[in-house]
Order: C-alpha cells, then structure tokens, then sequence
C-alpha cells in the first residue's frame, strides 16, 4: 500500500499500515547497535517482507543516522522511509535531507504534549507547545507531502490540550496523527477511548491516518495497539521481536498474527508476508544480539512445540486441537536434515533461496566455503546451521579485524591458554596468553593484540541445533567511555565462536571511537 494514497480513504478503510520503527525505537534500547550494513540488511528485509512505513533512524541524532536514514531511502524499493525529527527546525531540515531521495519519504515530528514533560522537560507553557506543533508540521511539509505528527506522551495528556494539539498538527500539513502510549501506562479500554475521543472531536480528524505506538512497560503493547485499531487507527506502530525503550514496544509478528488468526473479531487487513516472520525475529536477534525468549509468541523457539503427552496425543489427532495456527503461516519450518559434505553449489544455492538468503556472488561463494568446512567436521547440516554460517558471514564481510586461528589448551591443569593469529587489516599477528579458563585466556590474547580498555558487560553461548557437534552462537557485549557494543561469532568450536563474537565487538568499539574523534574535531 502507498502510504502516500489519500490518508481519508486509509482512515475509513479496513487496511492498517504496519509502520516498523526497529531501526529507531528498537534501536534505541541499550546495547542493541546495529552497523550501517546491519540497518540496511534489516531494512531490506522489512521491505520485502511488506512493511508500509520503515522508520530508518533519528537523523539529527548522529552523522551515522543520518547517512544510514539517507542510504536506506536510496536503495528501499517499496515501502515509505520515514526519519524522525524533533520540533526544532535543524530536526526537521536534518530528517527532511535524510529521506528526500526515497521514492516515498516521511518526516516524523513530535513535541511532548503531557502537562508533566512540558513543566520538566520542554518547561514550556501549553501555548508556546501549540505554537512549536503548527510551526513543526508546516516545516516539515515544505520538505515533503507525508508528514507525521506524534503527541509524545500522548496517554497522559489532557484531552482538550490534545484535541487543540491534533487539530493543530492537521491544519498545518500533518496527515498522520500518531498517539504515543511513551510509557507503557494505558490500558486497551482506556486507549480505546482516547483515539475513539480524538477521532469524534478534532475537526478534521478524518484527513489524516491515526496511529497507535504503544510501549510494553506492563506487558499491553500489543492489546492496546490492537484496541486502538478498533477504535478507528489505521497505522499501527511496531518492532520485530517487540525490541525498543525499556521494556520496548508493541511487538509487529505480535499484532500481525492476531489480525490474521482472529480475523473474526479483528477484521482488518495488512500487507505483510507472514510466511517471512520467523527470519525477520532471527535476523534483528541476530544483528541486535538480543536473544528472543524461548516462549516468546509466534517466534519463540517453543512457540510451536508440544511437550506434554496430552498435548502431542491430541496433536497426533488433529493439529487443530492445540495449534491456533500454522507453524507454517510464520515460516517456522520443522529442523530438517538437509545437506552434507557431498551437496554440492546449486543445491547449496537452491537451500539458500528456500531459506530466504539471495547472496551476491562473492558472498555465496564464501559461504560454499565455509559450509563445506562446517559439513566436514558436523554430521547433520541443518537449516539453522546455514542460517548461522550465512549471518555470522554477511555480519562479519566487513570487519578490519578476523580470527584466522586458533588453539586453545584446557582441562584441569592449568593455567589454560590460548594461541591466536589475527587478520588486522590484511596483517596476520600472533600472540600467545594464559588465563583462567579458556575464554579468559582466548580473550586475554585478543587484549595482547589489541589493548583496549573495554569492560565485558555479557557473554551469552547458545546451541544453533542439538547435539553435541552442534554450532554454538556466542554474542559478547563491550562498554567503554559509555558506549556498548555487541558482537557475535558462530562456529562449531565455541572458543573459536567467543573469539569471533569478541574481535567483532571490539571492531564495532574501534568505528565507535573513531567516529567520535571525527566529530570532535570536526571532520
Ligand atoms: O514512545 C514515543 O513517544 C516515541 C515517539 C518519538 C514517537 O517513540
Ligand atoms: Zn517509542
């Protein structure tokens, strides 16, 4: 859908546009950093997956937004790219050169409208918050005919302060009102009554499209959006996997899936390949590396899994008694035992597309290559294992710093110890450290060659598949001078996987560092 098609004919239609803010809200939580080529990787996705509006970033908030927000307009085939703006005009200016290649771009504004954060933090009268909403919306409408305005705070905003609010953003060129749950407080009933409110007061109220954006602080993001819907939204605001501020955001598989399951009560339309959820979960997992919680809805790995005898007795009967939907319907395929060492390219290609991975020509060659490596030393190459190999592959394609080896001595003799050579910028170095432990000294080493002063904040192994031959997927968080970082690293040997996860961190804190002395001295 064309975000882009008259907003009144949206507002009194039955089909809600799914407006993902991962790349902004969701990146927004603490640790959760993507690279430049991780955000474009996920915008990709999103677009192909059938995302209407992907809000790419905060433009003002760093050159590295603002050039992802930029790249991400230039290459996004189809869906609109919005870039978020605050109410000054440098926001506005800022997001409007960010999106102003994109086939479709949006500028996003918003200004505070709750009597708390106007006293606090604008400390700003209710009026002079009126004058800045006119002011902003007008702006940003020069730059562009899609124009986003959001209450921050809206749920704990006076109404007629509100209503004054949306009926000014209106006037002055905004076509998408959205409502802000900021901090996770409303209720569905309660949000039900709000947008239902401001949709039968504001004069005008059917010439723009409005929004639900609500947060998960106790646990109602999604029931809340999905009231809001019903309450006559039409765009609801969301992140794969629920990632965002605090306890994050309505989460998009979440509000998806319920429409599509509950269609009896829910009846509205969206546009997203549903089969393409389960990849787009691990896919932000993977370059977030925030770990999805294993009973978590419609992705979690136990999302479709029967343990009980009585559930699996009745499953065995008829799949209906204990599936509300398909596993199927979200793209969680079974574990299949797929390829070997004797598989060769094409049917590696072929695996690849089944699975959602195009690869450039160098990329898949690279990742023939080290699947063949993997298929030599695992008996059973499953799906999750190419996923794994192709992801950790295409997060690392640009790394300066890479393992080339590694030799680790454990067990009960200590002290244990690690001899690693790194690739750093096409000069192999090695070095040789004790530790206690394994992982101490394979990171000690890692330190000898590359002194930093970064605290380890979380060092997190799972198990790609079972088995003992399995591959481990180890991520590894870094903080220094206040900035995190995280990285990952999948190999069958979990001590190469922590030595990759490491190298990757500290090469993403290397870009950091340098960025921020860039900018200090002006470059
Ligand atoms: O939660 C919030 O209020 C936001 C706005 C910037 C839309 O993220
Ligand atoms: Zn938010």
């Amino acid at each position: 859908m064309s975000t882009q098609s008259d907003p009144a004919a949206v507002a009194s239609g039955d089909r809600v546009v799914i407006f993902d803010t991962t790349l902004r809200d969701g990146e927004q939580c603490p640790g959760a950093t993507m690279t430049f080529e991780e955000k474009l990787q996920v915008a990709d996705f999103l677009d192909e997956m059938g995302v209407d509006v992907i809000e790419a970033g905060f433009p003002i908030a760093s050159d590295g937004d603002f050039e992802a927000v930029m790249a991400i307009s230039k290459r996004v085939k189809r869906a609109t790219v919005a870039g978020l703006a605050r109410a000054g005009e440098k926001d506005i200016d800022r997001a409007g050169e960010a999106v102003k290649h994109a086939r479709r771009g949006r500028i996003h504004t918003f200004v505070s409208t709750s009597p708390v954060h106007m006293k606090f933090k604008l400390q700003k009268t209710p009026e002079q918050v009126l004058d800045m909403v006119a002011k902003q919306c007008a702006r940003a409408r020069n730059w562009v005919d899609d124009v986003e305005w959001s209450a921050e705070d809206a749920t704990r905003t006076e109404h007629d302060f509100l209503c004054r609010c949306v009926e000014t953003a209106i006037k002055h060129g905004a076509t998408t009102i959205n409502i802000p749950d900021t901090v996770g407080y409303t209720v569905p009933e309660e949000y039900f009554a709000l947008i239902a409110m401001l949709i039968a007061r504001v004069p005008n109220a059917d010439k723009a499209i409005f929004s639900t954006h609500c947060h998960n602080d106790l646990g109602m993001a999604v029931a809340n959006s999905l009231a809001g819907v019903k309450a006559g939204a039409r765009q609801i605001e969301c992140t794969i996997n629920g990632i965002g501020e605090r306890a994050g955001n309505a989460a998009l598989e979440e509000v998806v899936m319920a429409m599509r399951t509950r269609k009896d009560v829910l009846p509205f339309a969206n546009g997203i390949d549903t089969t393409m959820l389960t990849r787009a979960s691990k896919l932000v997992s993977a370059v977030t590396n925030f770990p999805v919680q294993y009973n978590k809805a419609i992705v979690g790995r136990n999302a479709f899994a029967h343990e009980s005898g009585i559930h699996q007795d009745g499953m065995l009967k008829h799949q209906e008694t204990y599936e509300i939907m398909t596993p199927e319907s979200v793209g969680y395929g079974k574990t299949s035992l797929v390829m070997g060492k004797h598989s060769g390219r094409n049917a590696f290609r072929q695996k690849l597309k089944e699975i959602g991975f195009e690869l450039g020509d160098n990329q898949l060659e690279d990742a023939f290559t080290r699947f063949k490596a993997l298929a030599d030393r695992k008996k059973h190459v499953y799906d999750e294992d190419i996923e794994a190999l192709v992801d950790d592959n295409v997060a690392h394609a640009h790394d300066r710093m890479k393992v080339v080896a590694l030799t680790v001595i454990a067990g009960t003799m200590g002290p244990q110890s690690a001899t690693l050579t790194l690739d750093i910028d096409g000069q192999h170095q090695t070095v040789q450290a004790t530790g206690n432990g394994p992982v101490d000294a394979t990171f000690n080493s890692i330190k000898m060659l590359v002194p930093h002063e970064a605290k380890l904040l979380l060092y997190q192994v799972h198990a790609v598949t079972e088995g003992t031959d399995a591959q481990a997927e180890v991520s590894v968080r870094l903080e220094e001078d206040g900035r995190t970082v995280t990285g990952r690293g999948a190999d069958t040997d979990t001590m190469v996987a922590s030595a990759k996860a490491y190298v990757a961190a500290l090469g993403k804190l290397m870009v950091k560092r340098q960025k921020t002395a860039q900018a200090q001295q002006g470059v």
